[in-house]
């Protein structure tokens, strides 16, 4: 790959900490987003260093490095956008919310479908824009590369795998998930929306 550049991780800062989430559990998580980054960069190094000659399905250098891009790559940018979001007061607000109550009624069936979702799911809940029906779908993914639907811009990005409540939370995944709604930095998704020029899709703007 020509003009790649290494990924840089993101420094969060958690400092005035986050309400029911603990410093050791964030700083615990924080590094786990860092090794992703690290290995997005050394997994990309080394597919430019792999005999691609000798790719095979069964098992192959070359063919393990894809399978595993995937992974620290979406293990990067599911991570980034979790904790860009969980600053916020969880009041819902914005052009985000006139999205959610368009296409599903009310935050709270927005929201039922979202913590249902995260119940289920082993890996991520995610709210995305999608652009084939101009809508915004709640998609559960098993893994950061298994369940992703392409075509999409993700929103909210709700962390479900056992190291992301575990520490303060034990089993009780639901109360973790409530803790990341009362910190749901609704105009952080609202500015991702505008940005992406989202809001003038959506729909057809109708
Ligand atoms: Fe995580």
């Amino acid at each position: 790959m020509k003009n790649r550049k290494d990924y840089q991780s993101i420094e969060f800062n958690f400092e005035g900490g986050v309400d029911g989430m603990s410093e050791k559990m964030l700083t615990d998580h924080l590094a786990l987003y860092d090794g992703y980054v690290k290995k997005s960069n050394e997994i990309q190094t080394k597919t430019d260093q792999a005999d691609k000659s000798s790719a095979n399905q069964s098992y192959s250098e070359f063919g393990e490095l894809k399978r595993q891009e995937t992974f620290s790559v979406n293990g990067m940018k599911l991570h980034e956008l979790y904790f860009s979001q969980i600053d916020g007061d969880g009041e819902p607000k914005g052009i985000f919310k006139e999205m959610i109550e368009k296409d599903f009624g009310s935050v709270e069936e927005w929201k039922a479908e979202m913590v249902a979702t995260g119940v289920a799911s082993r890996g991520w809940a995610v709210c995305a824009y999608d652009f084939k029906d101009d809508r915004l779908h709640i998609y559960g993914q098993d893994a950061h590369n298994i369940g992703a639907v392409w075509g999409c811009a993700p929103l909210v990005a709700l962390d479900v795998y056992e190291h992301a409540y575990f520490i303060d939370y034990g089993k009780t995944r639901g109360e973790y998930i409530e803790a990341f709604f009362k910190n749901l930095n609704w105009d952080f998704v609202s500015k991702m929306i505008e940005k992406w020029g989202i809001d003038k899709m959506h729909r057809g703007s109708e």
